[in-house]
């Protein structure tokens, strides 16, 4: 590739290319054709995702030779020499270097000059915001009663230190974050033009680290396209940008969820010695269990989460331990990644942390809990508890605080419980149900009690009950419904 970098070589020429921010294109097209132009335009919006690219083509699109069209031609000398920031009529002027009361006054002073050539004088301000008050004050009086042939672009990333005088004189436009599918759509885009081969998930990389910036995915594509020219891996995507190995990521998470201790810090111990940095390490984990939580609960096919882990081994894990228990694990993460910014010792503090990660592994939540009692329920009453009769167990007191003790037991009691067959939690549905049936025929309360418990004891010799019974002892209490 011609060394001209990526974000320069493909800045969109049309509003039609610019990618994503189709609700401020569209309607400045629309004023074009209309001609209902503003004075003062104020762009806003985070780094790298259009503002100067859609200044520029306004600008064009304003001044083309070719009269007032929804897109510039780029063909004439005013789009030429817009385009290559060299038109007379048309200025960009950085705010943060022309941020004083000086330069304002000098840029007031000619304004009321026709334009030499086109048929307006653009001035296109970037970073607005670096402005001084005393510039600010003095560009308020022209934005108040520019002349006619005058038009105001700001540009801005951080629109709450512009004032609001000035906001409010300006026509407002909030451009958004891309995302990774436009994200890695244009890379895609920019690859095949180049004839550069790459692998899906080396795209979706880049993508992820650009974080909605699409100036920043071009230029992490430079950067990458710079160790590995051939064919875009992901590999050397990681590496370039020293990403922790998935599989290292994947295999940390399992032995934690799994509660292997010692296996977890063997892992860890190898992220140390390799000489990953440790930050980044964080955030690759911090990443990946994010990844993990959405695959869990949305688990959506295309869930941004295509790598080189199959999903489906993903998904297992994700089922490993509760929403709660990963949300509480990203919240340690969080704040051991602020923790890690005021401290020397970062390898002990990393340690500690994925101590406390096991503390709340071996925690029971309330989302496992009512898991755990969904499927015993669903044991005791034939397969559906919706408007079923179940049968009440109350269970035994050692069983309980064994199970508070030492959780992982409890999976594989439930474990057991899952596997009964459907017939045989049939067979107990419906014996709960002959025996509600019979006891309502029944009139007096003596004749109810006494043969409630002859009935009982008939339901807990059916199979899914009896099993439950031997699994969490206890004794069944009762028959009731359940909503
Ligand atoms: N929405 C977009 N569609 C297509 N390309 C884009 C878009 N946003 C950014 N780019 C690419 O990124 C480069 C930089 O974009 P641009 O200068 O317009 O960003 P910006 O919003 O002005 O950023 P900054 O706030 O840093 O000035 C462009 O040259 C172009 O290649
Ligand atoms: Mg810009
Ligand atoms: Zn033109």
């Amino acid at each position: 590739m011609s060394y001209l970098v990526i974000a320069r070589k493909y800045r969109p020429l049309f509003f039609r290319d610019v990618i994503g921010q189709e609700h401020i294109t569209k309607t400045l097209s629309n004023a074009i054709i209309t001609k209902h132009i503003a004075q003062g335009y104020l762009f806003t919006g985070t780094r790298g995702v259009g503002k100067t690219t859609s200044a520029r083509i306004f600008a064009k699109a304003l001044n083309c030779e070719k009269g007032l069209n929804p897109e510039p031609c780029n063909e004439c000398s005013n789009c030429i020499s817009i385009t290559n920031g060299q038109n007379v009529d048309v200025f960009e002027i950085d705010g943060a270097s022309n941020r004083g009361i000086n330069e304002i006054r000098e840029l007031r002073s000619t304004i009321k000059f026709k334009p030499m050539i086109s048929r307006y004088k653009i001035y296109i301000i970037d970073e607005v915001h670096m402005i001084t008050t005393e510039g600010f004050n003095a560009l308020l009086k022209t934005l108040e009663e520019p002349p006619d042939h005058a038009i105001f672009i700001f540009a801005t990333t951080d629109l709450h230190k512009v004032p609001e005088t000035i906001i409010s004189r300006c026509q407002l436009y909030q451009f958004r974050k891309l995302n990774l599918d436009e994200i890695t759509f244009s890379l895609k885009g920019i690859l095949q033009k180049e004839n550069i081969k790459y692998e899906d998930e080396a795209v979706l990389e880049i993508a992820k680290l650009a974080d909605g910036s699409l100036r920043d995915s071009q230029s992490l594509l430079d950067q990458a396209l710079s160790f590995s020219s051939e064919k875009l891996t992901l590999e050397a995507v990681r590496e370039v940008f020293g990403i922790t190995p998935m599989q290292l990521l994947y295999d940390l998470t399992y032995h934690l969820f799994e509660c292997q201790k010692l296996e977890a810090f063997e892992i860890m111990r190898k992220i140390i010695n390799a000489g990953y940095d440790l930050n980044q390490f964080i955030k690759d984990y911090i990443q990946f269990l994010r990844d993990l939580l959405i695959q869990k609960n949305i688990k959506s096919q295309n869930a941004n989460f295509i790598n080189s882990i199959e999903s489906n081994k993903l998904t297992e894990l994700s089922q490993k331990i509760s929403s709660n228990k990963i949300i509480l694990i990203i919240e340690e993460l969080l704040k051991l990644l602020q923790e890690l910014k005021t401290t020397t010792f970062t390898t002990t503090l990393v340690e500690i942390s994925i101590f406390k990660l096991f503390r709340i592994i071996e925690m029971i939540d309330i989302e496992e809990l009512s898991n755990y009692l969904k499927k015993l329920n669903l044991a005791l009453s034939g397969g559906n508890i919706q408007n079923k009769l179940t049968a009440v167990i109350q269970p035994d007191a050692a069983v309980h605080s064994e199970i508070e003790a030492e959780p992982k037991k409890n999976i594989d009691r439930l474990d057991k419980i899952n596997n009964i067959e459907k017939p045989i939690i049939n067979e107990t549905a419906k014996k709960i149900e002959d025996t509600e049936k019979s006891n309502k025929s029944k009139t007096s309360v003596s004749e109810k009690k006494e043969e409630k418990n002859d009935e009982l004891k008939e339901i807990a010799k059916t199979p899914s009950v009896k099993m439950v019974l031997e699994l969490f002892g206890g004794e069944l209490v009762g028959v009731k419904k359940t909503k």
